[in-house]
């Protein structure tokens, strides 16, 4: 019985967003240089990732590179991306096997040529994956992200694609890099900020936030349950009242 609940529960969350933050704390907490903590927070990724395949959340976004963060010490991006190249290549083939798409969304232009390569190496080698997309957000931020999607509808409208007019919410959505993914339901944020540092802004209008202080090395499938049952006793209502959402 309670197996079905928890199943009921957990499936309602069809996109989950996190943004991943306290690798540099839990670090220093143990004396340890900042990119121990981002190592620890790599083995994270791959826990959540296995426990939201099991769990069937149909999509995580994960925030792991922002715009912002281009701004920390050279030493400190090198080692992230060095990180990420590794992760790459040690999990594609799993991510293949498992049916786990890759997607990745921000600024690429402003990555690495190598960095891009791998990515869109394991992009095109897990493409076909339907059992959970994958969304990295890398270099990104949600203004720069608007930013560019408002150009692009710009250009559509000078070359007559689209009638200023007809222009609406889901003409910009679609310039989005987030096109054709639905919304996060859910946003976690570890490390006790209580803030969303220029993630998803336009995405997650409609998202029930999720704070908690446990620093992103430690957050498990215990703490991950914890946020998916508090979001089962959330009632989203989207501007109506009570009485409409429940008839
Ligand atoms: C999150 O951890 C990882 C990235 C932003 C890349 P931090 O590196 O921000 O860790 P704290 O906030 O300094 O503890
Ligand atoms: C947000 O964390 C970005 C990522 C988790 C990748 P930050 O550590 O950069 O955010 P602030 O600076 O505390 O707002
Ligand atoms: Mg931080």
């Amino acid at each position: 019985m309670s197996e079905i609940v928890i199943d009921i529960v957990e499936s309602s969350v069809q996109h989950l967003a996190i943004i991943m933050d306290g690798n540099g704390r839990w670090a220093k907490q143990r004396d340890l240089p900042r990119l121990a903590g981002h190592q620890q927070g790599v083995e994270a990724v791959k826990r959540i990732v296995d426990e939201c395949v099991q769990r069937k959340i149909r999509y995580l976004s994960l925030f792991a590179f922002s715009s912002e963060n281009w701004g920390r010490p050279q030493a400190e991006v090198d080692a992230l991306m060095s990180l990420l190249l590794q992760f790459l290549a040690s999990q594609q083939q799993k991510m293949v096997a498992e049916g786990i798409k890759l997607h990745v969304i921000g600024d690429l232009s402003r990555l690495s040529i190598s960095v891009r390569d791998a990515l869109a190496d394991v992009e095109q080698k897990t493409s076909l994956g339907e059992n959970m997309t994958l969304i990295l957000a890398l270099s990104y931020g949600g203004r720069d992200e608007i930013v560019r999607a408002a150009k692009q509808a710009a250009k559509q409208v000078l070359v007559g694609e689209i009638e200023i007019d007809q222009f609406d919410d889901s003409s910009l959505t679609a310039c989005l890099d987030t096109a054709g993914l639905p919304d996060p339901d859910l946003l976690i944020r570890t490390s006790g900020e209580v803030r969303v540092s220029n993630f998803l802004l336009w995405q997650t209008a409609y998202a029930e936030m999720y704070f908690t202080d446990v620093l992103w090395p430690d957050f498990g499938s215990e703490e991950l349950d914890k946020a998916l049952n508090e979001y089962s006793r959330r009632k989203r209502r989207f501007g109506l009242t009570d009485d409409q959402i429940d008839s």
